[in-house]
């Protein structure tokens, strides 16, 4: 393994998933564990994370200097790289000057481990305020900036090596390589961590751990739910009880898709719960956002229980029902950590991730993972692409996908707009460039239209095509015209009492993604 410090704000999770673009598994761990911690797990390598701190800040994050004399190689990046600097005896200084943003850095001519085969000259993303300007003894300065005479750092006989730039990002041209060149040729370590391995150490963990007993799982429908369900059914079999709620707010075909595709790609056991009654009698007369998502969390947790409840009593009593298989992923571990005192936008119901009071014990075999590195594990066990590559869908379904409120009629005729939308985006090629397209009714609003010689008062359909890397910002997708005017034609012929369809041109913010 090898373990990236964490020293605050974003950069140690990219840093994480370079090293694993660099087939070479690697974990998280935060700047305050203590260092004999840190050992006990047998890094091969250990990468030092920017942060947001100035290393002379009171409190800021710091590292017990036995770490660097480990004899563990080390790549300190920016705040590391200043850490790495002053601990080894270098010299830090608060200049003033700070550099931010695209820089050149001029990388010297002597041999570097980092810098072989990189140009003299590359673009890099600096971000800081304090400017490392004599490097420890020992150490030989591979690159310096017009405003840092010591932008890049190495002692090859200790393993030690630092750049004071973000080699992870993107707008550093040469990033990825330098980073290679530090876990190939300065910690030696071989390049051979693959979906593969994730698949089979997993397997053997969760045999081992569930032994005869058996567990349930929870599917939504959604890509990181079905991956865990296949994976621990590959490893458990039939000793696995899939539970899925079909709450009647899902789109066209997606039940089917479940029970077909999943169980024909997986052979899961699979209970399906049909609540959508259940669901439309205790949203009936609610037209309000949040009271809508509160109603579909209570409900969807009350059929899951029942539901859990007949496997436990049908199940062998010799072979207790003691596990529970989640989908969680790293994104959603970290994030946990953090976020105090944000302001609750929206009620969000994870329909598909359960209770936190059922008694079982948890499995998350894909809580180290990445969405797209779930995703090729996913394709890695078979499941057909429908499954793996689908796009967000929200817990509550089509139920905030209604304005106004949520009656079996509506949804049909929601159903049938949002069945036409996709197969147009699928057929024009776009699902990978669009992050997700909600298609909302505005039902409580009409509006005049003529069509055949008539008047028509129907209600508009809403196009949210959006582009987003992590859903917490978006933008509206640029979409070809053409493509919008196939699907608002056919939407307009083929679906009742719908007679206009609108774009949504709003960002995230101060637009919401959904529109509840
Ligand atoms: P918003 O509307 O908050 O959505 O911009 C951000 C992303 O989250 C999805 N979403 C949900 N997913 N349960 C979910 O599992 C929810 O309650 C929920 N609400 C929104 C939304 O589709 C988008 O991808």
């Amino acid at each position: 393994v090898v373990l990236v410090v964490d020293f605050g704000a974003q950069y140690a999770q990219l840093i994480a998933r370079r090293v694993r673009e660099a087939r070479i598994y690697s974990e998280i761990v935060p700047s305050t564990m203590p260092v004999e911690e840190m050992l006990a797990k047998n890094p091969k390598a250990i990468i030092l994370s920017g942060g947001p701190s100035s290393v002379y800040e009171e409190g800021a994050p710091s590292l017990d200097r036995a770490l660097f004399e480990a004899g563990v190689p080390i790549f300190g990046m920016c705040y590391g790289f200043q850490l790495m600097a002053i601990k080894l005896g270098g010299t830090v200084d608060n200049t003033g000057a700070r550099e931010y943003g695209r820089t050149a850095l001029a990388v010297s001519k002597n041999a570097s481990t980092l810098f072989e085969g990189t140009p003299a000259e590359q673009q890099v993303w600096m971000s800081h305020g304090d400017a490392c300007s004599a490097a420890p003894e020992g150490f030989t300065v591979t690159a310096s900036t017009d405003v840092v005479p010591v932008a890049a750092f190495e002692n090859d006989e200790k393993k030690l090596y630092g750049v004071q730039y973000h080699p992870e990002v993107m707008h550093s041209t040469h990033g990825q390589q330098v980073l290679e060149h530090f876990l190939y040729r300065g910690a030696g370590i071989e390049p051979n961590w693959t979906m593969g391995n994730i698949i089979e150490e997993q397997v053997a963990a969760i045999r081992e751990r569930v032994g005869s007993k058996r567990a349930i799982c929870g599917l939504s429908g959604g890509v990181d739910s079905a991956v865990a369900a296949a994976l621990v059914q590959k490893a458990i079999g039939d000793q696995l009880t899939c539970v899925y709620v079909d709450h009647g707010l899902m789109r066209k075909g997606e039940t089917e898709q479940v029970e077909k595709d999943f169980v024909a790609a997986t052979g899961v056991q699979l209970k399906v719960v049909d609540a959508s009654e259940r669901f439309l009698d205790a949203l009936a007369g609610v037209s309000d956002p949040e009271q809508k998502r509160k109603i579909i969390g209570r409900e969807f947790i009350r059929v899951f229980e029942q539901a859990q409840a007949e496997i436990v009593a049908e199940a062998d009593p010799g072979e207790p029902v003691e596990f529970l298989v989640q989908g969680t992923l790293y994104p959603d571990i970290v994030e946990s950590g953090g976020g105090t005192g944000t302001a609750n936008i929206k009620s969000h119901h994870n329909v598909g991730g359960l209770p936190e009071d059922l008694e079982f014990q948890l499995i998350e075999p894909l809580r180290q993972l990445f969405k797209d590195e779930v995703r090729m594990v996913g394709s890695e066990l078979g499941l057909p692409d429908e499954i793996v590559q689908r796009q967000p869908f929200p817990g509550p379904g089509l139920g905030i996908r209604i304005v106004g409120e949520v009656t079996k009629e509506r949804l049909d005729l929601l159903r049938e707009a949002d069945a036409i939308a996709r197969e147009e985006l699928t057929a024009a090629g776009l699902d990978r460039d669009i992050w997700q397209c909600p298609v909302v009714l505005l039902a409580d609003v009409r509006s005049v239209g003529v069509q055949g010689d008539g008047r028509t008062y129907g209600h508009p359909i809403v196009l949210r095509p959006v582009s987003s890397e992590d859903a917490m910002t978006a933008d509206w997708t640029r979409m070809p015209y053409d493509v919008l005017g196939r699907i608002s034609t056919r939407i307009t012929n083929e679906v009742n009492d719908v007679n206009r369809v609108v774009l949504d041109v709003t960002s995230k913010p101060p637009g919401t993604i959904e529109w509840e």
